[in-house]
């Protein structure tokens, strides 16, 4: 049957988080695992059980709507791992990995994020203020997190020591 109201749209997009959140519980662990930085490993884990915390919020508005959680797969999510994967095989040094990690989260925040915006705004169209509170709090979340994001990325160092000034720096001696 064609969709046809906001409500199956905002039902779409809400099963889209729900399946999104659940693979970067995965995703937050694995690049927990790859930082040497106990900050940023940190950071990551930190936020895994923010992401924890979101999932349940959502499964509060599938109880408001009188639905049982869908699960199924958020082909946006799961394009980024797909590039991680494929990054991968580039044999990365452990430290770029990380960076690359930094990186690639905040991609993954900025989906979220106009995930989050998107479906408020239809929450607060269908008049559904309780759905509009908890979705208004995994918003809050992933905007903190994008800004943490973005101050480790800015001071992240990244060695800068080519085979080309290894041989300068001979040259010079
Ligand atoms: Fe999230």
């Amino acid at each position: 049957m064609a969709m046809q109201t906001i409500e199956e749209l905002f039902e779409h997009e809400l099963k889209d988080m729900y399946s999104a959140e659940q693979s970067l519980l995965e995703a937050l662990e694995q690049m927990a695992d790859e930082s040497s930085d106990r900050e940023i490993r940190k950071g990551f884990t930190q936020h895994r059980k923010e992401t924890q915390a979101q999932i349940k919020r959502l499964e509060k508005i599938y109880k408001v709507l009188g639905q049982k959680p869908a699960t199924g797969t958020c082909p946006g999510i799961e394009g980024l791992i797909k590039e991680k994967k494929a990054f991968l095989r580039e044999k990365p040094s452990g430290e770029l990995l990380e960076f690359y990690n930094i990186g690639a989260a905040q991609k993954a925040e900025r989906y979220e994020i106009t995930a989050y915006e998107t479906l408020i705004d239809m929450a607060e169209k269908l008049g559904m203020g309780d759905v509009v509170e908890l979705l208004e709090q995994n918003l809050q979340e992933e905007e903190m997190t994008l800004n943490r994001l973005k101050a480790i990325a800015s001071e992240f160092d990244v060695a800068e020591e080519t085979d080309d000034e290894m041989a300068e720096d001979r040259v010079s001696k």
